[in-house]
């Protein structure tokens, strides 16, 4: 549908950035939709990883996945994501997606928590290769969701970077999800 939801514009504006053979983190798997456009976006010879705490989030990638044909190209891990550097290894990824809050269709009380969340994306500003993009989908219209978001923003604002922007619909109140790109200096 245009104009496209923040999730949607997120696939259009990653899909320039990232080439064939690259390594893609995606640090809230949820139902697989992101992990299955970062599989395509790295093509055959690049590679994911994705992260969920809920082991019923991953079979549902994993389920996407495979009928995608791209379930050989990613590692699905059941942790959490303030682990993730230590979880990617020693390669350093172009492109690192979080989209927060809760798994749709599942327990809405799982949901992703400032605190955690800011530590996971200071590991991932760290880690992200030159030149790499951190791609955050914010929710403020669920409870605590407006404290992470604004917690979130703030993070991204303060990263070192070549360019940061902030990406959102227009409706009448301020429950509108939003997307924060930040492209790492090089
Ligand atoms: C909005 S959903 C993600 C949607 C997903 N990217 C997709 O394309 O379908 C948010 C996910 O974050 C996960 N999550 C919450 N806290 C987490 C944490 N600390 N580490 C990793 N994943 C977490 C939840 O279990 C949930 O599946």
């Amino acid at each position: 549908m245009f104009p496209p939801h923040p999730t949607e514009l997120l696939h259009v504006l990653l899909e320039s950035e990232i080439v064939t053979g690259d390594f893609a983190i995606d640090a809230t798997a949820g139902n697989g939709h992101d992990t299955v456009f970062l599989a395509r976006a790295v093509g055959a010879t690049g590679r994911v990883v994705a992260i969920d705490i809920q082991q019923q989030a991953l079979a549902s990638t994993a389920v996407r996945l495979e009928s995608e044909g791209l379930r050989e190209r990613v590692m699905l891990h059941c942790g959490c994501h303030s682990d993730l550097a230590e979880i990617a290894g020693s390669d350093r990824p172009r492109a690192i997606v979080f989209n927060l809050g809760y798994l749709p269709g599942g327990d809405h009380d799982l949901i992703t928590q400032t605190e955690n969340t800011l530590k996971a994306l200071s590991a991932a500003s760290d880690i992200l290769m030159p030149r790499g993009v951190l791609a955050v989908v914010c929710y403020p219209g669920h409870i605590g969701g407006d404290e992470e978001a604004a917690a979130v923003e703030v993070f991204i604002t303060s990263l070192k970077a070549q360019r940061t922007a902030r990406y959102s619909m227009i409706l009448r109140d301020k429950t509108t999800p939003f997307l924060l790109l930040s492209k790492k200096s090089g």
